[in-house]
């Protein structure tokens, strides 16, 4: 029984197997647009939107130990309750990017190795099938929806609230009655629908479903719009600072750090969605590596000038509110930029999606290549060699929801499932040099062990600088996880197939 549960695939059978005709995806990507699909996944909605909330914090608002960060129960017991909310970064949040940025860069040089040893679609979930068996690879495959689905979720929700803002600015009121959630802790269930997320979500399916190669190119028009608006906002509003605000630079402390970085951790989540691409690149080992590395470093400069601009236009504490860039602009009367600023906050969001769609569509493909879903998931589309079930099952359970639920909350579930990745990702690169030290690498990680065990140690302290509720939500999900692979995934397993001839 153990033995099955900790079966792993050979990397040679990986690679074959994605050999076969009928599973074969198009090879036509460079390092250049997986840099621009990095980018596109990685600038969402989490800058024009978290920002704010993570600078300003949130004071008294947990009335209960269940809203408080994990960490504060651990040090502080009880007396966590009420003690100051969830605290803010302050200006210091510029350091929470920077600290994050580290973080990423250490979980996503992991992906980068392994993602040059393995050049298979499937992400950190094929990863963890060559390297730590079977059932962790289900649990990952798992974790990753909500990395990829939830997140998905909340960015469409952040593109609906744009569109509201960007239509009133124009005279043209929505009713409120389909760009609201259900449900959201303050209102409760309500008859309201989301539908500007909703629509976007299946828009952008269809576009999926026609191909990678047209979808890359309008990623990378996508790309270079929000780029250009965030460098104007930083430009214009760079002109407006008053140092002053930027005094006290830390007003509560590092915990203030690290809790405002456990939040805009969202920001940076997708870079490693370069490496669900892998297997429709041109040179995967050289490419992914390079593409994974400089969409980092891209948006951690972006993300930092924009924090420190932010927060040097505004008093910090006075920031918590939906569009806390947008209205910074408005406030000192910089209206045209705000437009601006807004429509390519809307392409932010468009190429978010885009991204994470077929990342996630991959990871269904791959886990149903391997027998752990229903084989309708890896079905190539005939005309346009698109994994196209699962990318309109990934359409449909990403746009429902969107409608549904407010984003803080899908913000921080998609957060904790995915520091768990990294994790586990980490971990794998730590187990595959020990088990298959001399397989070919085309790119390394240095400084082994350290730098994976230090994407560990980050990781796990930005895990628990969630809240509790949010790891109980976190936990609860993986057991329903564990039912269904225990229930169908493991007597369906291709490994399981082959099972005699071991
Ligand atoms: N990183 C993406 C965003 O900020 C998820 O929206």
């Amino acid at each position: 029984m153990a033995s099955k549960l900790f079966r792993t695939k050979s990397i040679d059978q990986l690679i074959a197997d994605s050999e076969l005709p009928e599973h074969r995806l198009k090879k036509s990507l460079s390092a250049l647009s997986l840099t621009a699909l990095g980018i596109g996944a990685i600038i969402g909605s989490g800058i024009f939107i978290t920002t704010g909330t993570a600078a300003a914090g949130e004071v008294d608002r947990y009335p209960s130990l269940l809203q408080a960060p994990l960490l504060s129960v651990l040090l502080h017991g009880k007396h966590a309750i009420g003690v100051m909310g969830r605290p803010g970064a302050g200006p210091a949040i510029a350091l929470s990017f920077l600290f994050v940025a580290i973080a990423c860069g250490f979980a996503g040089l992991c992906y980068a190795e392994l993602a040059s040893m393995i050049p298979i679609a499937g992400s950190a979930y094929t990863y963890t099938y060559a390297t730590l068996g079977e059932l962790i690879a289900w649990i990952i495959g798992w974790d990753l929806i909500l990395e990829y689905a939830v997140s998905n979720m909340a960015v469409a929700v952040g593109f609906s609230a744009y569109i509201d803002s960007l239509l009133s600015g124009l005279g043209l009121h929505l009713s409120n009655r389909w760009t609201t959630p259900t449900y959201s802790p303050l209102t409760g269930w309500t008859d309201h629908y989301n539908l500007a997320g909703f629509i976007i979500v299946m828009l952008i399916t269809v576009l999926l479903v026609i191909g990678i190669r047209e979808s890359a190119g309008a990623n990378t028009i996508m790309v270079a719009i929000k780029l250009a608006a965030i460098g104007a906002f930083v430009w214009a509003g760079s002109h407006y600072i008053k140092p002053v605000n930027w005094k006290p630079f830390m007003p509560n402390g590092w915990q203030g750090v690290l809790t405002g970085g456990a939040i805009v951790f969202f920001t940076y989540i997708g870079f490693d969605s370069v490496s669900t691409a892998a297997e429709e690149c041109k040179n995967p080992s050289r490419d992914v590596p390079l593409g994974i590395m400089f969409s980092l470093a891209i948006c951690a400069a972006l993300y930092i000038a924009v924090a420190v601009v932010l927060t040097g236009m505004e008093k910090w504490n006075t920031l918590n509110n939906a569009a806390p860039v947008a209205l910074a602009l408005h406030a000192v009367h910089l209206f045209m930029t705000e437009r601006w600023v807004t429509v390519g906050a809307l392409m932010g969001m468009i190429s978010s999606i885009l991204v994470f769609q077929l990342g996630q569509a991959r990871i269904w493909y791959a886990m149903s290549r391997d027998g752990l879903l229903p084989p309708a998931f890896s079905r190539v589309h005939k005309r346009f060699r698109t994994p196209a079930v699962s990318t309109w099952i990934a359409g449909f359970v990403v746009a429902i929801p969107a409608g549904l639920f407010d984003i803080g909350t899908l913000v921080n579930l998609s957060n904790i499932g995915t520091l768990f990745a990294f994790i586990l990702v980490s971990i794998a690169v730590l187990v595959l040099r020990k088990k298959q030290p001399d397989r070919k690498r085309g790119f390394r990680v240095p400084f082994h062990p350290w730098f994976p065990l230090l994407s560990l140690a980050c990781c796990f302290v930005l895990m628990a600088s969630l809240t509790v509720e949010n790891w109980i939500r976190f936990v609860v999900w993986l057991a329903i996880g564990l039912v269904i692979y225990f229930r169908y995934s493991r007597k369906h397993s291709a490994m399981e197939r082959q099972a005699p001839a071991e």
